[in-house]
C-alpha cells in the first residue's frame, strides 16, 4: 500500500442514514452517521422523508466529519459515494453532494457499490478487526440485504445467493412488530430472545433451493401463529415474549447458518466474514464462535460502527479504488438497484 498520506471523503445516503467519513489511506479518521428518527413513528422508512432528511443533513453531516478528522477541504485527495443500491431518492442526495464537491474542488470522483462496501468494510485499518484473506465468503445481513458472495479479490466478488423476497433484518422487525414491538425490533427481539426457550415453539423453515434465501413465509407462520394463541389467550404474547423471541430468532439462525454451511462445502472455502446491522445481533455470533470450534471456520466480525450503514466503509473502497485510478466520470448518475460486480 503506497505510504503517501491520501485523504478521502466519503458520503452514504442509500437509505435512512446519512453519513460523511473522512479516512487517510485505510485509516478512518471520522464517521458520522445521522440517523433519520422520523421513521420509528410509521413503523419502517418512508421513502420521501427519507430523501428530504438526506437534505437537511448533508452539509452539516459533512462538515461535521472534516472537523472531526482536522482536514480542510482543500486536503481531501477524492470523494467517494455510494451509487446504488438504495432508494432513488435517498441516493440522489447524496450523488448530487459529492459530484458537486468533487467538480468545485476539482479532484476525482469514485462511485461506490453499497453492497460491495458493506464486505470491504473488513479492509478498513482498525486494532479490533482482522482483515480477512482472499479468497473468502461474505455475508450481508441487515434490514435491505441478505447475500453470500464470494470474495476472490476487492473488485472481483461473485453473487452466490440473495433473498427471494424480505431482507433477514425485514424478517426480525416484522415479528417483533406482529409482538406489538417498536420499530426496528430486531435488537428488541435478541435482548428478549436471551432469557427465552429457543425451542418453545417450532417455525417452519422455508424449502428454497442452493444458497438463496426466503423470509415472507416465517413471517406469515408467526401472524398465524400469534392470531390462534391470542384467540385462546389474549395476553399469550406479554406472557410469553420471551420464548416467543428466542423461538423466531432461533429459526431465522437456523436459516442463515444452513446455508452459509452449505456455502463452505460447495466452495470450499472456511473464511467467512459478515456485516450488516444484523451482525450485531447476539446469536449470530454465537453461532459463527462456535462454528469456529466445531468446524475450523475462521469468521469476522467487523466493529459494530462499520456493520450498519455508515460512510466508513464506503470510504474504504473509495480508497481502494483511489490507488487503481478507478475514477467517475461528471456524467454519472445514482443507480437504485445495482448488482454487485455490475
Ligand atoms: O445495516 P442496517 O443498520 O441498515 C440497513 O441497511 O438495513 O441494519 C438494520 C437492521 C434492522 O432490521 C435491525 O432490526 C437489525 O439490523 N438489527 C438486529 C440487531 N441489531 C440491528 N437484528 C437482530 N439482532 C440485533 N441485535
Ligand atoms: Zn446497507
Amino acid at each position: 500500500m503506497a505510504s503517501k498520506k491520501n485523504y478521502i471523503l466519503a458520503i452514504e445516503s442509500s437509505c435512512d442514514d446519512t453519513s460523511a467519513a473522512v479516512l487517510c489511506n485505510t485509516k478512518v479518521l471520522s464517521n458520522v452517521v445521522a440517523t433519520q428518527e422520523i421513521h420509528k413513528q410509521y413503523g419502517g422508512v418512508v421513502p420521501e422523508l427519507a430523501s428530504r432528511a438526506h437534505q437537511q443533513n448533508i452539509v452539516p453531516v459533512v462538515h461535521q466529519a472534516l472537523a472531526k478528522a482536522n482536514i480542510d477541504k482543500k486536503q481531501l485527495s477524492a470523494i467517494a459515494f455510494t451509487r446504488g443500491p438504495g432508494l432513488m431518492g435517498s441516493l440522489l442526495v447524496g450523488t448530487s453532494f459529492a459530484k458537486s464537491l468533487a467538480l468545485g474542488l476539482d479532484i476525482p470522483l469514485i462511485e461506490v457499490n453499497h453492497m460491495e462496501a458493506h464486505i470491504l468494510a473488513h479492509f478498513i485499518e482498525d486494532e479490533s478487526m482482522t482483515a480477512p484473506r482472499f479468497p473468502f465468503l461474505g455475508m450481508t445481513i441487515s434490514g435491505g440485504h441478505t447475500q453470500i458472495v464470494k470474495v476472490n479479490d476487492y473488485f472481483n466478488m461473485e453473487v452466490l445467493g440473495e433473498t427471494l423476497d424480505d431482507a433477514v433484518g425485514e424478517a426480525f422487525d416484522k415479528s417483533a412488530k406482529l409482538m406489538g414491538l417498536p420499530y426496528p425490533g430486531g435488537p428488541l427481539v435478541d435482548k428478549h430472545a436471551k432469557e427465552g426457550n429457543p425451542n418453545a415453539y417450532p417455525f417452519p423453515k422455508p424449502k428454497v433451493h442452493g444458497l438463496n434465501f426466503s423470509f415472507s413465509g416465517l413471517k406469515t407462520s408467526i401472524l398465524y401463529f400469534l392470531q390462534r394463541e391470542t384467540q385462546k389467550d389474549p395476553d399469550f404474547v406479554a406472557t410469553n415474549i420471551k420464548d416467543i423471541c428466542a423461538s423466531v430468532q432461533h429459526t431465522i439462525l437456523e436459516i442463515l447458518m444452513d446455508k452459509l454451511k452449505l456455502a463452505v462445502k460447495q466452495t470450499g472455502i472456511k473464511q467467512v466474514a459478515i456485516g450488516g446491522g444484523v451482525a450485531a445481533n447476539s446469536g449470530i455470533r454465537a453461532r459463527l464462535k462456535e462454528a469456529e470450534e466445531t468446524m475450523g471456520w475462521t469468521t469476522y466480525i467487523p466493529k459494530f460502527s462499520y456493520c450498519t450503514d455508515n460512510a466508513g466503509m464506503i470510504g474504504i473502497v473509495g480508497y481502494l479504488k483511489f490507488l487503481e485510478g478507478k475514477f467517475t466520470d461528471q456524467k454519472v448518475a445514482a443507480k437504485a438497484r445495482y448488482a454487485i460486480g455490475s
